[in-house]
């Protein structure tokens, strides 16, 4: 077993071989990905929304990715983990955000960390990236900014397509090993990715970015809700599972069909005779 370093995932672009890229924010989970042979693990701030029930990725904490990091980092061994530094803790000066990134790497044991923006976080990254923390940057549509700019595809305008270009080199120089493009169009993801000599990594950005990331519960469905992103596949319907499960195991407990004898514990005889004689209850 050979753990995926930054090196051999900018080795794999140069391949040409595609990264694959999911977010994990629990203990199985990160097992199960581990089993999957993902490549890269993204405790994403994504968190905030698919499993502690905010409205965005706002509310998220330092504490609360240090927690879940802590949780993944537990059921990982090959991948590559990624962290996200949650909303303003990196916008506050290149301490505050060397003092996150520590946090995430020395309390939640990732290798790395991400952080949403262009070429303003340029000097951030970089002295990130000279106190020995690998950055992954977050270009295109933003979420800690939804407040700000909205959920809305990026790259539609020749202004825009230009701004992406211009963060995604700037991110590069700063010396990211990586860069998530989320909701670009396909045509100027493509152009952002032969632009820039790391890997893309791409969600809901189409078919020429270097690797993709999708998020876990939107992959295997694995919610009680009827919405998904467009552009997220559904691989495993888990959440209608988990529902039918849960449903039949209500019925069985209110018709006494479980427990059952199987599974049950039973007493040895002697115990039985001995406190009842003979006479099991
Ligand atoms: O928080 C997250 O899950 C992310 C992915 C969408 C890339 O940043």
């Amino acid at each position: 077993m050979q753990r995926v370093t930054v090196g051999r995932l900018q080795k794999m672009k140069r391949e040409g071989k595609p990264i694959a890229m999911v977010t994990a924010y629990d203990f199985p989970t990160a097992q199960l990905a581990e089993k999957s042979g993902v490549d890269v693990v993204l405790v994403g701030d994504s968190l905030g929304m698919v499993v502690l029930g905010y409205e965005s990725t706002v509310p998220v904490t330092i504490a609360d990715m240090v927690h879940h990091t802590r949780a993944v980092r537990r059921g990982l061994a090959r991948p590559l983990l990624v962290a996200d530094l949650p909303f303003l803790t990196y916008h506050q000066g290149e301490q505050a955000a060397l003092t996150a990134a520590g946090r995430l790497m020395q309390e939640g044991g990732a290798t790395a960390v991400k952080m949403e923006g262009g070429r303003e976080l340029a000097p951030t990254v970089a002295a990130c990236v000279a106190a020995g923390i690998p950055v992954m940057g977050h270009i295109g549509l933003l979420p800690q900014a939804v407040h700000q700019t909205g959920y809305r595809i990026r790259g539609k305008s020749v202004h825009e397509v230009e701004q992406l270009q211009q963060d995604a080199e700037a991110l590069a120089a700063a010396g990211a090993f990586a860069l998530v493009l989320e909701c670009v169009t396909e045509e100027v993801a493509r152009a952002v990715s032969e632009a820039v000599a790391i890997p893309t990594i791409g969600i809901g950005s189409g078919r020429y970015c270097d690797g993709q990331v999708l998020v876990f519960h939107d992959l295997v469905r694995f919610s009680a809700g009827d919405f998904l992103p467009s552009f997220a596949k559904t691989y495993a319907d888990v959440g209608t599972a988990v529902r039918e499960g849960l449903t039949q195991y209500v019925k069985d407990v209110k018709s006494k069909r479980f427990p059952d004898s199987e599974h049950t514990f039973r007493a040895s005889d002697e115990l039985v005779q001995q406190l009842y004689g003979g006479e099991r209850v």
